[in-house]
């Protein structure tokens, strides 16, 4: 029996300690919850727990092995008060855990999805909501709660190295999607992590990089896919970024996590720091960053010491715990949910296989069509990449699946032969460069790429004889920790390069195509080399599926329609920010001057004149389309303005579209891009001669830009011209409206107020 007095005794200490009755959580009792915890708890509280020092990043303040190894980390569990811990988990690409648990013989894999560029680039909100929607499935069924996706920064620059983790150099695109992404995750009952808030556009010195630039390009380009997703989805939580922003880091600015993601744009959920991020943890409580992870023990002292000095009051305190402790009573491990461990990985194969085919982009394919090419054809299949496909990035993006399906595999399940000494030649060949290359210890170190085969005449002479077409696979794979370079990663190889070459020449001459596929994480030069082949597919990183989904384009089982979601440029320096990247000094920058401001990726080759490669937006099919009767419904602009047209299949084969509305704003006080998206819609599998009406509908949102004098958003009276087409260069209607009177769509607070 408890003897009375120990009870009385201990109820009395607790008393003493400022610890009140103990409550368990619930949606109803947050606060008694965060009243009943000692200071101790709560400082505890304010971090999680996090991935194991094997991270190299030095302590955390536990490990997330026991219950999802390989997670990233956990909020703090309190047994006494009811909490259990909150798992977290990569990435953008799908879920990363450990696919090995001691002790056990069967593996945990999970389904490697097409990565955010391509995701982007099939331009198919309801597919992407149907691959989030697989994601979050997998992360419940293997106990995690948070997603940590998705990566939603905008590709300012090709050379960035986790570009393949993003969307677009668009902010309308990489919007939408990412929407559709965040709704199909959580409608699963787990949330998303968007991130990284903000301007995390470059992996150089980005711990401490600040990202300088005006409040007008912060707004209509580095927020506002951001602003888009808290609006219409209400993500569970953001990441901050690691980065500074014009001179404060994300994680500290109360400015960018409290005035606008709170304040301005309606903000619900919990936000919490990338990994390691920054060094005033105090300064990170105040600002409104409720969760730093993975956790650290000088976090915990800091945080103390400011409490007692002043500079942090309890009530930023208490704030942030609630919003952890609202998070918490949401999630799956709160509520109780029996996970199966067990997700339909072979159905979620199929997603990612469908997501793949409709995001690769057709750039070229000759004046008589060379793809799809006939079944049964027999292809010498050259590159290392064809036969050792890239399915993905590296570093927290990457994911474990059971087998990644290779091009030349892919082709063979199509009906394609390939030649089998060709086969054996070049995985001897793989194996024995592979073997060169230093062991990969950690996600985040570099893949190096394995240099290409040298290609005699002599060789080819003989491949020409006995195969029909050569397919050649150029690849390229990049990702978290470092940026790409112009010589390594943009521009070929001379071994790529003299493979094209001779390739080319020996086949052409011979009166046989060539065709380039481009397995690859981000932009490369696709122009310099163009001719020497028929035609290039830009299977991008297509995830667990690759070479089904790359033969299933190929043969023409299905018909492309990705669109590019970034430029090809002709040449790097092409890239409006190409002189400012990734900063200054040279060696270790400390900050980058985004002198490109608004005018970035087609924004500033329409508006500069500044031929690409390939436009934002462009991408072949095996049919034709016709767009026509394009119609507004007024002519004066009156709070919304409807835009129809129609497009019709004017092929031999069926093939969806990607009906692409584009706005020309007045030009008043200040300069604005020539031309901007805003509206897009991918059509259904129209058949040859079938057609479809497509509707948009413009907000004066959508007239708005934003001036920095005013903190406002303003759309301009002035006339309108709406010019719908399928890519940024390419429009094929047009038609005028007039707004009468400016209109102020949205206060702001400006930067210094
Ligand atoms: C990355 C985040 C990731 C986190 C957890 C960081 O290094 O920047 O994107 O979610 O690690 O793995």
């Amino acid at each position: 029996m408890v003897n009375i007095k120990t009870v009385l005794l201990s109820v009395a200490c607790m008393m003493a300690l400022g610890v009140s009755a103990q409550p368990k959580l619930s949606k109803a009792n947050i606060k008694d919850v965060v009243k009943a915890m000692t200071l101790d708890e709560k400082i505890e509280f304010l971090h999680g727990i996090g991935m194991p020092a094997a991270s190299g990043s030095g302590p955390v303040t536990g490990s997330v092995q026991g219950k999802v190894p390989g997670a990233a980390g956990e909020t703090q569990r309190m047994e006494r008060l009811g909490i259990p811990a909150i798992i977290m988990a990569d990435g953008p690409a799908g879920l990363r855990i450990d696919t090995i648990r001691s002790g056990e013989k069967r593996r945990y894999y999970t389904t490697a999805f097409p990565t955010g560029t391509i995701l982007a680039s099939t331009w198919n909100t309801s597919l992407v909501e149907e691959v989030g929607n697989a994601m979050g499935n997998e992360t419940k069924e293997y106990g995690v709660d948070i997603l940590l996706a998705p990566g939603m920064n905008i590709q300012r620059n090709l050379l960035c190295g986790r570009n393949y983790e993003y969307y677009s150099e668009d902010p309308y695109l990489t919007g939408h999607i990412a929407a559709a992404m965040v709704n199909g995750v959580q409608k699963n009952g787990v949330g998303t992590s968007v991130k990284h808030f903000a301007a995390n556009n470059q992996e150089t010195r980005r711990a401490s990089v600040d990202a300088r630039m005006s409040e007008r390009a912060l707004r209509e380009i580095y927020l506002r896919a951001f602003q888009y997703v808290v609006k219409t989805t209400q993500p569970w939580t953001v990441m901050s970024s690691y980065n500074k922003l014009n001179g404060t880091f994300t994680a500290e600015s109360k400015y960018l996590l409290t005035t606008i993601l709170r304040d301005e744009w309606g903000f619900k959920g919990m936000v919490t720091t990338d990994w390691f991020s920054g060094k005033d943890f105090a300064a990170q409580v105040a600002a409104g960053n409720d969760l730093m992870m993975p956790g650290r023990p000088n976090e915990t002292e800091q945080i103390k010491a400011a409490i007692a000095n002043g500079t942090l009051s309890m009530e930023e305190v208490d704030r942030n715990i609630e919003r952890i402790l609202e998070l918490v009573v949401k999630c799956p491990s709160f509520l109780g949910y029996k996970y199966s461990d067990n997700p339909d990985l072979k159905a979620h194969a199929e997603v990612s296989r469908n997501a793949a085919t409709e995001g690769m982009v057709l750039l070229k394919n000759g004046l008589t069509p060379v793809l799809p090419l006939k079944k049964g054809m027999s292809v010498a299949l050259l590159g290392n990449y064809s036969y050792k496909t890239i399915v993905g990035g590296t570093g927290s993006g990457e994911v474990p699946s059971a087998h990644n399906v290779s091009i030349a595999e892919g082709l063979q399940n199509a009906g394609f032969t390939i030649n089998k000494e060709l086969v054996a030649l070049h995985a001897k060949y793989i194996a024995e460069e592979v073997a060169k290359l230093p062991p990969r210890t950690q996600i985040i170190q570099k893949v190096e790429a394995i240099p290409e085969r040298l290609w005699t005449k002599d060789e080819l002479q003989q491949l020409v004889a006995n195969n029909d077409i050569a397919v050649i696979t150029i690849g390229r794979i990049a990702g978290e920790g470092r940026d790409r370079k112009v010589d390594a990663d943009y521009q070929l190889s001379e071994a790529e390069l003299a493979m094209l070459n001779n390739a080319s020449e020996v086949f052409h001459a011979k009166g046989k195509k060539v065709v380039a596929i481009l397995n690859i994480d981000g932009v490369i030069d696709a122009s310099t080399w163009a001719d020497k082949v028929d035609a290039i597919l830009v299977a991008w990183l297509p995830g667990v599926q690759a070479g089904n989904a790359v033969a299933d384009v190929v043969c023409g089982k299905v018909n492309p329609s990705g669109k590019l979601a970034i430029t090809f440029p002709k040449a790097y320096e092409d890239v409006p920010s190409a002189k400012d990247f990734p900063g200054v000094p040279a060696k270790k920058p400390q900050y980058c001057e985004y002198n490109d401001d608004i005018f970035v990726g087609y924004r500033y080759h329409n508006t500069k004149n500044v031929e690409p490669a390939y436009p934002f937006g462009y991408g072949l099919s095996y049919t034709t389309f016709s767009m026509s009767g394009l119609k507004l419904s007024g002519k004066t602009f009156n709070n919304k303005m409807t835009a129809t047209v129609t497009v019709k299949n004017t092929g031999k084969v069926d093939g969806k579209e990607v009906v692409q509305l584009y706005l020309s704003a007045p030009v008043t006080s200040q300069e604005k891009p020539s031309e901007e998206l805003k509206g897009f819609v991918k059509t259904k599998l129209l058949k040859p001669g079938e057609q479809q009406v497509i509707t948009f509908t413009l907000s004066a949102d959508d007239l708005a830009s934003y001036y920095p004098d005013q903190s406002s958003w303003i759309a301009d009276k002035g006339t309108y011209t709406v010019k719908v087409g399928n890519s940024s260069r390419n429009f094929l209607q047009e038609a005028t409206f007039t707004l009468k009177n400016d209109i102020v769509t949205e206060k702001c607070h400006g930067m210094k107020n």
